[in-house]
């Protein structure tokens, strides 16, 4: 099934997720099936499960956007082991429509987690990847892209959804 995507101003975006204990079962399986889903619905490369509501430690990403199935990635419980280099580019955030900031972040990142069978997995990526790897493990630490973007540039997006939200449009 396809979840709504959770979007700022809710309080499980910016609360740190809980760890998985439990691997290898029909319900974690379902869960990572139902957020590809949702993450190819709203036409994204990386979904976190705080951002179905979900406070746990589960994040996919697909830099394909569903296009090849070998670029299909699953993270329980990601810790950033290693990161290199800096790349300064345009990020945004299905949780945030609309807006997107220059951000910088490292450009080789390697992290360790488990996939659905609990096994232990070590992932690097470069460019678009790293970006993508610290953007969802940031995700699941409760912390939004727009942390990484000067207190006014945050402050005026903020804002600014304060504003649609009771407008009725956010
Ligand atoms: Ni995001």
């Amino acid at each position: 099934m396809t979840y709504p995507i959770v979007k700022l101003g809710d309080p499980v975006l910016e609360t740190p997720a809980e760890d998985v204990a439990e691997f290898g079962n029909a319900e974690l399986d379902q869960l990572i099936e139902d957020m590809f889903e949702s993450m190819y619905a709203a036409r994204g490369v990386g979904l976190a499960a705080p951002q179905i509501g979900i406070a746990k430690r589960i994040a996919v990403i697909d830099t394909s956007v569903g296009e090849d199935a070998g670029q299909k990635l699953v993270l329980i419980n990601p810790e950033i082991v290693s990161t290199s280099g800096r790349q300064t580019g345009e990020e945004g955030c299905l949780s945030i429509p609309g807006f997107r900031e220059a951000v910088s972040r490292p450009n080789k990142v390697t992290v360790r987690a488990r996939n659905a069978k609990g096994e232990t997995i070590e992932v690097t990526g470069e460019d678009l990847l790293a970006r993508a790897l610290m953007h969802e493990t940031d995700h699941l630490n409760g912390k939004l892209y727009i942390t990484h973007v000067s207190a006014l540039k945050r402050d005026l997006i903020r804002r600014k959804v304060r504003k649609l939200q009771k407008a009725g449009e956010w």
